[in-house]
């Protein structure tokens, strides 16, 4: 089997991109406006971002500076959950020391954001209906498309889960853009008592023939047994890859995952610029 890694393609500054996605890309200086808890250990953080507002698309994401005082120098990954304006949020959790600081952040502090950065989610083929699975935090990913697919007045269904009723995220905000949400919880608090993925496979049981779209975001053991399940029905399917990040500029290749070429080859590609969006099929799930 052949491997093969993205060639390094920094030529001193992010515009220098050999694409034009980072074109219109932005490093800004901001304040936070707001940073609230919406569940337990998850918090919405909301800041003014004319630029990245202006230019974001479903799926992608921005690249924060939490802190310049606490010596933490690598930036941390968030997609962008909302656009209102001039203003953009961020749905995250605590997991470590990043997202720990970032939470303790209050109105006011400054913050420097990036972005918007990666490729975006796929909807030209009008799904019907189109799925969103997300699980934990990764529904974040999805809220932007969730709008973007309301607008094109696309019938969407909306696969939410998550460990317990307290860290249950986005219901109402799918349900006020008239979404159908399904819950999932892993003791069974709320919803359905299990993984969201089984309520993926009892719905693409009706749905299958009807030429949906899956969209899926949460973590890898998550994404990896939706991609199995739709598959095994042959329905279309795009990931939001999280892998952790250095650089989100395509430079460090700490964030490539294993994409299958063909049969023999597996190519490492960047989940900052290649993705964070991948095709299920794409990815090779049982390669580390
Ligand atoms: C494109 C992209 C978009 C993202 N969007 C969101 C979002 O909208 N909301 C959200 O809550 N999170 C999102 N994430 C994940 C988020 O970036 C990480 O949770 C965050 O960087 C962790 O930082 P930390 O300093 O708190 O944790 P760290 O101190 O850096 O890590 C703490 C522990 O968690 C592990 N870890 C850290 N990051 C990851 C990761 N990405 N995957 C698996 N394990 C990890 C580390 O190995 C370590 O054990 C996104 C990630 C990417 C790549
Ligand atoms: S290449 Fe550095 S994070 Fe993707």
């Amino acid at each position: 089997m052949f491997i093969t890694l993205p060639h390094p393609i920094f030529r001193g500054n992010i515009y220098a991109m050999p694409n034009d996605r980072l074109s219109s890309t932005y490093d800004l200086h901001t304040v936070i406006l707001s940073n609230e808890a919406v569940a337990e250990a998850h918090y919405l953080l909301r800041c003014e971002c004319p630029e990245i507002a202006q230019h974001a698309r479903p799926g992608q994401f921005v690249h924060v500076m939490v802190s310049h005082d606490t010596g933490m120098l690598l930036r941390r990954p968030f997609t962008i959950y909302t656009v209102d304006g001039r203003e953009i949020t961020m749905l995250y959790q605590i997991i470590g020391e990043g997202t720990q600081r970032l939470s303790e952040m209050l109105e006011g502090e400054p913050i420097q954001v990036l972005g918007p950065l990666g490729n975006t989610f796929d909807f030209t083929t009008r799904p019907e209906p189109a799925i969103l699975v997300g699980g934990g935090a990764g529904i974040a990913s999805l809220m932007l498309l969730a709008v973007a697919l309301r607008k094109n007045d696309i019938h969407t269904l909306g696969l939410v889960g998550a460990q317990h009723h307290d860290r249950l995220l986005s219901v109402k905000d799918l349900e006020a853009i008239d979404i159908e949400v399904h819950v999932a919880t892993d003791d069974g608090s709320i919803g359905h008592h299990g993984y969201v993925t089984d309520i993926l496979t009892d719905l693409l049981e009706n749905t299958a023939s009807q030429g949906p779209t899956v969209y899926a975001c949460g973590p890898h053991a998550m994404l990896s047994a939706v991609a199995e399940i739709t598959a095994d029905f042959e329905v279309p399917t795009q990931i939001a890859m999280e892998n952790r990040m250095g650089c989100a500029m395509g430079v460090c290749l700490g964030c490539v995952c294993p994409v299958r070429i063909d049969t023999n080859t597996i190519e490492y590609q960047r989940v900052c610029t290649e993705g964070p969006v991948f095709n299920a099929t794409d990815i090779a799930w049982d390669v580390s």
